[in-house]
């Protein structure tokens, strides 16, 4: 008893001995610190999100993440932010005139911007997946030349000069210290209230209390059909942009599955894709599978913006113009490459479907807009 009670004393003076040394960034929050923890509203139906665990979600968290998201002073010459090209208004995608990034002076970067929403359910970033958590990615644009052209000490700087941010980064993380860190932690909580799953496509499969038309359930059909010369005459999409089971994603199918190519170019001199992270030339031309959820408004399409509309979309996928890659899918080289020959009818139909995937609920959520400008 008494042993056990000295060992218990002595403890504890050990402990208080230790935080009232601690050095000033590894202390322990203060008691005073109490944020509200912010669950995430799982949809029916979805899987459990990967939220990592050092950084659980807050409403304070979030609240900055969306600030920092719309705040112009991350690029070198205060004029963009990551809205600047990412827009709720096309699903956190580019402007459709934008084929690849424009980032500050006008730079072309080499890829289309891509949608930002459900991506607490991913674990790869970018068209090659070279991030591997969305804390991690969302540093990077800050010091991509051809985005927002800064360094992370100018931006912890000009965030330190603010009236507002130190005491938003207390609320969110205890005290008022600003570190690259905790502004990708920001970031990514707020990333990860981004969405999308009220679509028709979720009331009809998922939710079970609407029903297709006529015309989108033969659409819904060549979707997740494979095409067969003389049988049925189904787009093979599924194998690649998932399944009902994975319908949160309808793109990046799967864990390990997440990279393809779909033939867009022969060679991959100009962007070499997954490769570029692996150094396989078995990568080469293998992009992250881009979500088909509200493809209605994120055109132009591909990791590097080259198809336009959808009716250039479903062309790209009927006619088997795909340039030979020696890494091209098997799924998409369905008895060599032979035209699908769909008719105009058909080609209606895959289109009725696709805009059955369209969650305005999303685009026009005022959770998301513009910060400084209410
Ligand atoms: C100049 C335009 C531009 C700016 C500014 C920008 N992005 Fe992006 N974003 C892109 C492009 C282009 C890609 C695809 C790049 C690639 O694959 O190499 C992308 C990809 C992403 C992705 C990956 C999505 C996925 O499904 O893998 C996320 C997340 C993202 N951006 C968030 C941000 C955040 C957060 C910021 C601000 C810190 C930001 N972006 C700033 C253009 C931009
Ligand atoms: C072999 C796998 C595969 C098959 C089959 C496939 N896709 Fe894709 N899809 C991809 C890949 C990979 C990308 C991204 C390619 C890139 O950016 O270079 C993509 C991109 C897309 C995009 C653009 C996404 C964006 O953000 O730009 C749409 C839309 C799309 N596919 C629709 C379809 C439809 C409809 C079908 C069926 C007719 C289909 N896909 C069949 C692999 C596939």
């Amino acid at each position: 008893m008494k042993r056990n009670s000295i060992t218990i004393v002595a403890a504890i003076s050990v402990l208080v001995f230790a935080l009232s040394r601690c050095k000033k960034e590894d202390c322990p929050p203060p008691d005073s610190w109490s944020p509200t923890y912010y669950t995430l509203k799982v949809p029916a139906g979805f899987p459990e999100p990967n939220i990592p665990a050092d950084n659980p979600m807050t409403y304070e968290g979030i609240e900055l993440g969306h600030r920092l998201f719309f705040d112009k002073r991350f690029s070198s010459d205060n004029t963009l932010s990551c809205a600047s090209c990412h827009h709720q208004s096309f699903f956190f995608a580019d402007l459709p005139d934008r084929k690849v990034s424009t980032g500050v002076n006008g730079a072309q970067g080499k890829r289309n911007a891509m949608v930002i929403f459900n991506l607490a359910w991913q674990e790869h970033f970018f068209w090659d997946g070279r991030a591997m958590s969305l804390e991690e990615q969302a540093l990077m644009p800050i010091e991509d030349p051809t985005e927002l052209n800064n360094t992370l000490p100018v931006v912890v700087a000009r965030l330190e000069a603010d009236s507002l941010y130190p005491s938003l980064f207390k609320a969110a993380f205890g005290d008022e210290a600003i570190t690259p860190e905790r502004i990708g932690k920001a970031i990514a909580q707020f990333e990860r209230t981004i969405i999308s799953s009220n679509s028709k496509f979720d009331r009809v499969e998922r939710l079970k209390i609407e029903q297709y038309t006529p015309e989108e359930q033969l659409g819904r059909d060549m979707f997740f059909t494979d095409f067969t010369p003389s049988g049925i005459r189904g787009g093979d999409c599924f194998h690649c942009h998932g399944s009902v089971e994975t319908s949160y994603l309808m793109g990046a199918f799967g864990r390990d599955n997440q990279f393809k190519n779909n033939g867009l170019n022969a060679t991959h001199v100009n962007d070499k894709g997954r490769a570029d992270v692996t150094n396989l030339a078995s990568d080469e031309g293998k992009f992250k599978v881009g979500t088909v959820r509200n493809m209605e408004w994120s055109f132009p399409y591909m990791h590097n913006g080259s198809i336009a509309t959808i009716a250039d979309l479903i062309e790209f996928y009927n006619s088997g113009v795909h340039e030979f890659s020696p890494n091209i899918d098997p799924n998409m080289s369905v008895n060599g490459f032979v035209d699908k020959n769909w008719t105009q009818v058909e080609k209606g139909h895959l289109e009725a479907f696709l805009m059955t995937l369209t969650d305005d609920s999303l685009r026009f959520d005022p959770a998301f807009q513009d910060p400084f400008e209410k």
